[in-house]
């Protein structure tokens, strides 16, 4: 096969927080292509970047009173242990806000207005007159028009899921200053995408085999014309207006590229650095028409990769991706779906200081991708089965116990003990990986391993030694070591460390996939055999996902230290700052009708009146302590700006601070009442 030349990227993260467990997936899935790759002789570059730049990361850095430049800086200083930590071995970490970032972002532009495609138009936005900006639509809140819940973001309803636009809400406000936002207009400048030739160059580009069938399936919505001849696919809007945290648009003072278009030209930039850093030449790399470019993203940012990107780099005369690989999301414990804010229960950071295994990850990862944009769920039980069972149990156990056999580690040659035809085996892995259907791939290598394992079994060398037949003992185990060189390198591209200790355990060459189905030569002598891999210990599991509080408690406060106890039978929880407590609004609270929830022995379903000139309607859970009667009329405290929470018997529109001891769940609540005199609505603090 002629040597590829491969230019491979992952979804640039925002340079706005840690990477959670979804990260990691996505970079893990591409590392093992990657790795795949650079076995059959591809020359890979791959790289990545911080995606830097948007009004929600310039908002955050006001908020921690830095710079911008500074906020993001110390988030990428985060990220070397992640990626060290899981084998993840980009070539390049770069920023958008990188100075060739600036350069290629404002040539693409100028190259599209020079081809037609940038038309300006006046839109009318809404603008804080506090802050004296336009409000990106995440920042806008007032009340659903649909179902009235408060505090309801200017997109969408997160109560009742309505699509809106911002200025649908009802009493609209900043979420930054807390003002009541004005229309004010402002000249944008649009990527003309509905442009006829974008969109041919779109329909031909989108089903040429660079995107999988389901991702075809859902982008074509945007490109094929319905009843009426219409198609969805319209101009995009690339500009904002300052302040913002970007890159200026060339000869528009005051103008900005919306985040999502400098974004992707991220992959060119942080491409660029590496070649220029290490005597490449980057003009002549993006030029060649042998290179092909591979990107490795999420579900969610599909018409941002298959769209909006392939057709800047087109129509500004650049070559266009040849692959963008999708995988869908991951959950854990089955819960809920990764967003980019949200983690979930996994932290990476902490499996790593656990001292659990990288490559343990890798491997459970790696036997549930497919290829396809399903998601896929981190199981603990799964996890440990799997990895235990397969991954220890069958493929480390053959190096453990044939390895006794081989006396002074030099191989014998003897026949084979079972039918497994090395080169197909390889072969058939290798094109798995390939077309991404990694699963597949250890399931072929674990029924591999099974194989060996019978065999083993079946010849019973250590019955063969007892019986002075050491010489055929040496056979059985030198087959089984040949056999396991083999799967080392079915398995190489997920577990580069582990192969790493195989391969010198072994006292074989680097293995890939040319050698991979090459038996070392008899006489070869292995060395001698360490473990290679422990078992997951449940202990560690149960470590990984208790809560934080539990798992490492806080240093000891005085009464800790003093005493030894645990107030109400729990650690305290970390440190926090007077703006965390600031964050959280808590109200006096009258409890006008309480009532037992039908379905339900836990809740009681409270009426409170905080004096806002409306109830509001709390799901709790006390009704083990409280027949709802004691409660009417009393008042109490409630957390009221908390997300309205959609439950099963209606939506929770606060919560309700009661005392409990950690161990009981029982009758021992105590709902909070303020001392006479305090009035629905005064606010806790
Ligand atoms: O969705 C995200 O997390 C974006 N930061 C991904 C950007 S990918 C590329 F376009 F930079
Ligand atoms: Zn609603």
């Amino acid at each position: 096969m002629p040597q590829r030349k491969l230019f491979v990227t992952t979804a640039l993260p925002y340079a706005n927080g840690k990477f959670h467990i979804g990260h990691i997936m996505e970079y893990i899935q591409a590392d093992i292509w990657v790795r795949h790759q650079r076995m059959q002789g591809s020359q890979v570059h791959f790289v990545c970047a911080d995606d830097a730049h948007g009004a929600p990361i310039m908002i955050a850095a006001e908020k921690a009173g830095k710079t911008p430049q500074a906020f993001v800086a110390e988030i990428a200083a985060g990220r070397r242990p992640y990626l060290d930590g899981f084998h993840i071995a980009f070539d390049n970490w770069h920023s958008t806000d990188g100075p060739e970032n600036h350069v290629l972002a404002q040539q693409i532009y100028r190259d599209l207005k020079a081809a037609g495609l940038i038309a300006t138009r006046t839109i009318e936005q809404f603008f804080d007159p506090q802050k004296n900006m336009f409000l990106p639509d995440r920042f806008i809140k007032g009340e659903c028009p649909n179902c009235h819940a408060k505090d309801q973001y200017g997109d969408n309803c997160e109560v009742c899921s309505k699509v809106y636009s911002p200025t649908d809400l009802v009493n609209p406000y900043s979420a930054l200053s807390g003002a009541t936002p004005v229309l004010k207009t402002s000249e944008h400048f649009f990527f003309r995408l509905s442009d006829p030739r974008c969109l041919a160059f779109l329909r031909q580009w989108t089903a040429s085999g660079a995107v999988q069938p389901e991702v075809l399936n859902k982008i074509s919505e945007w490109l094929e014309p319905d009843a009426e001849g219409k198609v969805a696919m319209g101009d995009w809007d690339i500009s904002r207006d300052a302040p913002y945290f970007g890159i200026e648009i060339p000869d528009a003072p005051g103008k900005y590229f919306y985040v999502w278009l400098d974004a992707p030209v991220g992959y060119l930039a942080s491409l660029k650095n590496l070649l220029d850093r290490t005597g490449g030449d980057y003009a002549a790399y993006v030029a060649d028409p042998a290179v092909e470019q591979v990107h490795f993203i999420g579900k969610d940012i599909i018409t941002f990769h298959t769209l909006f990107w392939p057709a800047m780099l087109h129509f500004s005369g650049r070559k266009v991706p040849s692959k963008v690989c999708v995988h869908g999301f991951l959950t854990v414990n089955g819960g809920e779906k990764m967003s980019k804010s949200r983690g979930t229960g996994l932290d990476p950071l902490k499996y790593l200081s656990l001292g659990m295994n990288p490559e343990w990850l890798r491997y459970y990862l790696a036997a549930k991708l497919n290829g396809r944009n399903e998601d896929i769920d981190f199981n603990p039980e799964d996890f440990m089965a799997r990895v235990n069972a397969d991954l220890v149990g069958k493929y480390v156990n053959i190096a453990s116990r044939a390895a006794k056999f081989v006396p002074g580690g030099a191989l014998a040659e003897g026949p084979a003990l079972a039918a497994l035809d090395a080169a197909s085996l390889a072969d058939s892995v290798r094109a798995l990986y390939e077309s991404r259907d990694y699963a597949r791939a250890l399931r072929e290598v674990m029924a591999a391993a099974d194989i060996v394992n019978t065999a083993f079994d079946a010849a019973a060398p250590w019955k063969l030694a007892k019986e002075g037949q050491g010489q055929r003992a040496a056979e059985v185990g030198s087959w089984c070591l040949q056999m396991f060189k083999l799967l080392t390198a079915c398995l190489k591209p997920v577990l580069p460390a582990l192969a790493a200790q195989a391969e010198a355990f072994l006292q074989c060459a680097p293995l890939d996939w040319d050698n991979a189905a090459t038996p070392l030569p008899a006489g070869h002598a292995v060395g001698s055999y360490q473990h290679l891999m422990q078992r997951v210990d449940a202990k560690l599991l149960e470590a990984l996902f208790e809560p934080p509080a539990a798992a490492a408690p806080a240093a000891p406060t005085a009464a800790t230290a003093a005493g030894g106890s645990v107030p109400g039978g729990e650690a305290l929880a970390p440190e926090i700052t007077i703006d965390d407590f600031t964050k959280v609004d808590l109200r006096i609270a009258k409890i006008v009708a309480c009532e037992k929830v039908e379905g339900s022995t836990k809740l009681l379903r409270l009426t409170l009146d905080a004096g806002e000139g409306r109830h509001r309607n709390v799901f709790s859970g006390i009704a083990s302590a409280y027949a709802p009667e004691q409660l009417v009329g009393k008042l109490t405290v409630m957390v009221a700006n908390l997300a309205p929470r959609k439950m099963k018997f209606g939506v929770s529109e606060g919560m309700v601070l009661a005392a409990s001891h950690a161990d009981d769940k029982g009758a021992g609540i105590y709902v909070l009442e303020p001392v006479a005199g305090a009035q629905p609505g005064m606010r806790v603090r």
